[in-house]
């Protein structure tokens, strides 16, 4: 791809499948050598393997990103492993499992709490320990001052620059709501709202903090699922609710990634990035009728909402 990440060092939680697996594989196709870090050990194992048969530099750190000690330990082994951290991906969360769907009364206080430790406080806790590693190791290598400084009225060097990034993986439920996941709805919400008060804390070291909105992302996980559905017609209801009439992939994502990673995104902090083909900025009455046709024409669609129980409309 390209070599504008070299000599920097990334941690990419839930790096080991999913938008964190592409994610951890772009970074190091951009040349940052990559710590990734997950529950899933074999899964990690085997990303690690497919970014060096690549000839990328990646390792794994097994730990569980609700807990102190694993944001400590992943942030001592970037520093012992590669010598410094420019780059942190928070990302992990365990789609698919947990039980945490229904309306605040029907989920109970410990499903609600296990689901906000991890959306909420891992980034919290990913951070803390990342922000300090970070300003310790200082500008990334290679990183030129020379073109800010001396502009407009500025004398002198520039302040602080290039010296970390932080992504945050955010939804578009952090941008809109929907029936029946509070924790989810609220935690990815949460997320940009840390996201945002973490670039105004940090900005004036040197480091800049996004977040990531992505729309419907067909990840391993959900192109099972989607198998299992075994039906056509409910899937091009999701894709038909796109504006570029297609869901969206890992590596759409990982490409946000890596551009709010790179040197060309150093004027950039503290913003969500949608990554989903256009679908919220949709007005929803709107969109709705517009599928209406479709949704009479194939009274059997089914997708996989329809096993969650999302699907009655409340009348
Ligand atoms: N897939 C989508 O459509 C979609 C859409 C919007 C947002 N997102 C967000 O993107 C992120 C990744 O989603 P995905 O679909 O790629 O997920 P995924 O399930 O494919 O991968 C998630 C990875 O995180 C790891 N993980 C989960 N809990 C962990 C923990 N406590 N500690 C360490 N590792 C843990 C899992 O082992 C797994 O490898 C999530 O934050 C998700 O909410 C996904």
């Amino acid at each position: 791809m390209s070599n504008r990440l070299e000599g920097r060092v990334a941690i990419v939680t839930g790096g080991a499948q999913g938008i964190g697996g592409a994610t951890a594989r772009r970074l190091a196709e951009d040349g940052a050598s990559v710590l990734i870090v997950d529950l899933a050990e074999e899964l990690a194992a085997e990303n690690v393997r497919r970014i060096e048969a690549e000839g990328g530099i990646a390792s794994l750190f097994v730990g569980d990103v609700t807990k102190s000690e694993t944001a400590i330990g992943m942030v001592a082994a970037a520093g012992d492993r590669y010598g410094r951290l420019d780059i942190l991906v928070q990302n992990a969360f365990p789609v698919g499992e947990g039980s945490f769907g229904g309306g605040v009364t029907d989920i109970d206080f410990e499903s609600w709490r296990g689901a906000l430790s991890v959306l909420l406080d891992a980034v919290f806790l990913g951070a803390k320990y990342a922000v300090p590693a970070m300003q310790a190791s200082g500008p990334a290598p290679g990183f030129d001052p020379a073109p800010y400084a001396e502009y407009g009225l500025h004398e002198g060097p520039p302040p602080p620059m290039e010296v970390g990034r932080i992504v945050n993986m955010s939804s578009i439920h952090g941008l809109l709501q929907a029936a029946g996941v509070p924790a989810y709805d609220a935690g990815k919400a949460a997320v940009i709202g840390l996201t945002k008060q973490m670039a105004i804390d940090y900005g004036p070291t040197g480091i800049t903090v996004n977040a990531i909105a992505p729309g419907h992302i067909i990840t391993e996980k959900l192109q099972k699922l989607w198998e299992q559905m075994s039906n056509p017609a409910g899937y091009r209801l999701f894709e038909l609710q796109y504006p570029v009439r297609r869901t969206g992939l890992p590596q759409d994502v990982a490409n946000g990634v890596a551009f709010l990673c790179s040197p060309e995104a150093s004027f950039i902090t503290g913003v969500v990035l949608p990554i989903d083909g256009g679908h919220s900025i949709q007005l929803v009455e709107n969109a709705v009728v517009e599928m209406k046709d479709y949704i009479q024409q194939n009274p059997d669609l089914k997708t996989h909402f329809d096993e969650w129980g999302a699907k009655q409309c409340r009348l």
